[in-house]
C-alpha cells in the first residue's frame, strides 16, 4: 500500500476532498464527465477500473438517465461514490469474470486511469474483454495519460510508483496507446479527441464498431485471460 493511500485512510471524513485535490493535479474529471456526457446519452454505462468511484460520481449526474456498473479487482471499489445508490453498482472483479457472466451489452464501456496499473502483455486481453462487453452500437472510450513530454509525462508515473505506492506502473506514449487499440479492435473505428485539461498528457479516445457482429462467452474468438 502506498503512502497516499496510507495517508487518505487516516483522513476520515477529509478524505473525499483530499482524494479530489490529490486527482485535480492531474486531470479535471468533471471537464471528463462533460466531454463524457456530450458523446451521446447511454443507458447502461461499465467502467472497468471503476476505483473509489470518483468518475462514476460525475457520471450519474451528467447523465441522469443512465444506470452504471463498475467492476474493479481491488476490493474497495466505489467506497468513497456518494451519488445515487440506485443508479450505481460496484463489483469487486475482473473483466474476464465479467465476461463470462455474459451481461445484457454496455451503451458505453470506459476505461479511464487504468492501462497503465496493467503489465503491457496483458492489457490486449483487457481492451478485448471491453470490446465483448460493448453493445454493436456502442462506445468504448479510453482515457490515458501520456508519457511524450520528459518531465510533465513523468510526473504521473511519480505520482503512481511513490504516493499510489504501484511499483509496475508503466505509461505509454500517445502513439504505443493508440497502436494497442488499433492492434487489439481491429473491428472498431478510433477517434482522437482533444486533451483534458488542465495537461495535454490526458489522452482520451473512443473506438465505434464497424461492423454489427459482437464477441459472447460462447464465440471462438474469445480471447480473455484472467486478471488478478
Ligand atoms: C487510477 S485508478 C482509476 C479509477 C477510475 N477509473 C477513475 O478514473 O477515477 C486505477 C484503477 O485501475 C484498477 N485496475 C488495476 N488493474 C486492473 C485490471 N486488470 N482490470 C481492471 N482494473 C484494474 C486499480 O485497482 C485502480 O482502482
Amino acid at each position: 500500500m502506498g503512502i497516499g493511500t496510507i495517508i487518505r485512510h487516516r483522513l476520515g471524513r477529509l478524505e473525499i476532498p483530499a482524494a479530489e485535490l490529490y486527482r485535480a493535479c492531474f486531470i479535471d474529471l468533471d471537464h471528463l464527465g462533460r466531454r463524457i456526457a456530450a458523446l451521446g446519452e447511454p443507458k447502461r454505462i461499465l467502467e472497468i477500473g471503476c476505483g473509489d468511484g470518483a468518475l462514476a460520481q460525475r457520471l450519474t449526474t451528467v447523465l441522469p438517465a443512465a444506470d452504471y456498473l463498475g467492476i474493479d479487482p481491488a476490493p474497495s471499489a466505489g467506497r468513497l461514490y456518494r451519488g445515487d445508490p440506485d443508479r450505481a453498482e460496484f463489483r469487486s472483479q475482473d473483466t474476464a469474470t465479467l465476461v463470462t457472466q455474459d451481461p445484457d451489452p454496455f451503451d458505453l464501456v470506459l476505461i479511464v486511469d487504468v492501462l497503465h496499473h496493467i503489465p503491457a502483455p496483458r492489457r490486449p486481453a483487457v481492451v478485448r474483454d471491453a470490446a465483448a462487453l460493448t453493445a454493436v452500437d456502442g462506445q468504448l472510450l479510453v482515457k490515458e495519460w501520456a508519457r511524450d513530454r520528459p518531465v510533465i509525462g513523468r510526473l504521473a508515473y511519480w505520482a503512481d510508483r511513490y504516493v499510489t505506492g504501484d511499483r509496475d506502473v508503466d505509461f505509454m506514449t500517445a502513439a504505443q496507446l493508440r497502436a494497442l487499440l488499433a492492434d487489439s479492435l481491429p473491428e472498431f473505428a478510433l477517434t482522437d479527441h482533444s486533451p483534458i485539461p488542465p495537461w495535454r498528457e490526458n489522452v482520451l479516445v473512443t473506438a465505434r464498431r464497424t461492423g454489427t457482429s459482437r464477441r459472447t462467452p460462447d464465440s471462438p474468438a474469445a480471447n480473455s485471460q484472467p486478471v488478478a
